[in-house]
């Protein structure tokens, strides 16, 4: 057991038993304890970053730890934007890290096609 994972087992607050669990991120397994959230399995494993900035590709992971900046995102079980600084590890979750989604295209006002999409040339609306 890594010296940064605490078993809450010996929480002074609210001691309860604890147990092992597993998670994988992009395959790679990590093991943790029952009552760590997934940011926490990952930290106490040694893994300090998951997810790299669209500009510069600057590796990032738990940065707040309270649920504020969405630092810490991946894919959880299919559910992309995960802060994993919130949610709870569960046995057997599947973690994938994620690129964000390319950037919308801006349009620009002096070009725009501004015909109406459903091809009424007299802005009727029904
Ligand atoms: S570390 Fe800031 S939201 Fe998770």
């Amino acid at each position: 057991m890594s010296a940064r994972r605490i078993p809450s087992s010996t929480d002074a607050v609210r001691p309860r038993a604890s147990g092992p669990l597993s998670i994988t991120l992009d395959g790679e397994s990590f093991d943790g304890v029952d009552g760590q959230t997934l940011a926490g399995v990952l930290l106490g494993c040694g893994r300090m970053s998951w997810r790299a900035t669209s500009s510069g590709a600057r590796p990032r992971g738990v940065f707040c730890g309270i649920g504020v900046c969405f630092d810490c995102i991946a894919e959880v079980n299919g559910e992309r934007d995960v802060r994993l600084c919130q949610r709870r590890a569960s046995n057997g979750d599947e973690l994938r890290t994620q690129r964000d989604l390319p950037p919308v295209p801006v349009e620009d006002p002096d070009t725009a096609d501004h015909a109406d999409p459903a091809g009424r040339a007299d802005g009727a609306t029904s």
